[in-house]
């Protein structure tokens, strides 16, 4: 059985002061939560303040993006190895913040999700169509091709170590959540594409749901039988809500 996953994703929020107390809130309320894998993204300054907070915990630490290259002149970039030797076990690839706004194409997400898995971070590859590509009724065919560029350079035996995030755009920070039959079909396309090429592999990746997640729709999201978690935006950022969200993940696990 896949373990569900909730993820945040700090984007660029956050402060010393503020991240320190945020970390011990949610490092408290989740020793409890034993079903459930935790992982927090905050914004690379503040990875190795909270690598070192969350030395006694199992919560484990991602990076929002990762540079394609290893090292060299490539000035404000940050290396795969650089983020793993800070204490990163993931990295996020591909979030429709960087598509859209800092113009990351397919080609150099590939490279990138190479990059991550080469130096032993486990990316997380996000897809998710526009609402006017929703709309077009274009959702699948958006999120394949997303998909195969990754699968084309990297081969579908790279996803036994990496996550897929299902992030509809027009869900992320608008709290219109797709609903739990809109994403399980989704998902569920995601995972029967890849069992065409390999099965074992199709059953074992995780693909987490993202956009609008909040305490009380993250249960009904969880319960769906494609959707092994979430990647969770704003509601990451109160320790609170982000536990509750936890906490849903910890008791779909024990439902099944
Ligand atoms: P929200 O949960 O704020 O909609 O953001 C989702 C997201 O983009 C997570 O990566």
């Amino acid at each position: 059985m896949r373990q569900p996953m909730v993820a945040g994703n700090w984007k660029l929020n956050g402060s010393q002061s503020s991240i320190k107390s945020l970390i011990d809130d949610i490092c408290s309320g989740a020793s409890e939560l034993s079903e459930v894998a935790i992982m927090v993204c905050p914004p690379y300054v503040y990875l190795p303040l909270v690598a070192d907070l969350l030395q006694d915990s199992s919560i484990t630490l991602g990076a929002q993006n990762v540079s394609e290259h290893s090292s060299g002149a490539f000035t404000g970039e940050v290396a795969a190895g650089m983020l793993k030797d800070v204490g990163c076990a993931y990295t996020l690839i591909g979030h429709s913040e960087r598509r859209a706004i800092y113009g990351e194409q397919d080609a150099v997400l590939a490279h990138k999700f190479v990059a991550a898995q080469k130096a032993g971070l486990t990316p997380v590859l996000c897809v998710g169509e526009t609402l006017a590509e929703r709309e077009a009724g274009q959702t699948e065919s958006v999120v394949q091709t997303q998909l195969d560029a990754v699968l084309k350079i990297a081969g579908v035996q790279s996803f036994n170590q990496a996550i897929i995030a299902y992030e509809p755009v027009w869900a992320i920070g608008t709290g219109q959540t797709a609903t739990p039959e809109q994403a399980q079909a989704v998902h569920q396309f995601i995972r029967e594409h890849i069992t065409q090429l390999d099965t074992a592999v199709a059953q074992k990746v995780r693909i987490l749901y993202g956009g609008s997640v909040k305490a009380d729709n993250a249960a009904e999201l969880f319960a769906m039988p494609d959707i092994d978690g979430g990647l969770i935006g704003g509601a990451s950022l109160k320790a609170q809500d982000f536990l509750a969200i936890c906490r849903a993940g910890h008791e779909s696990a024990r439902a099944t």
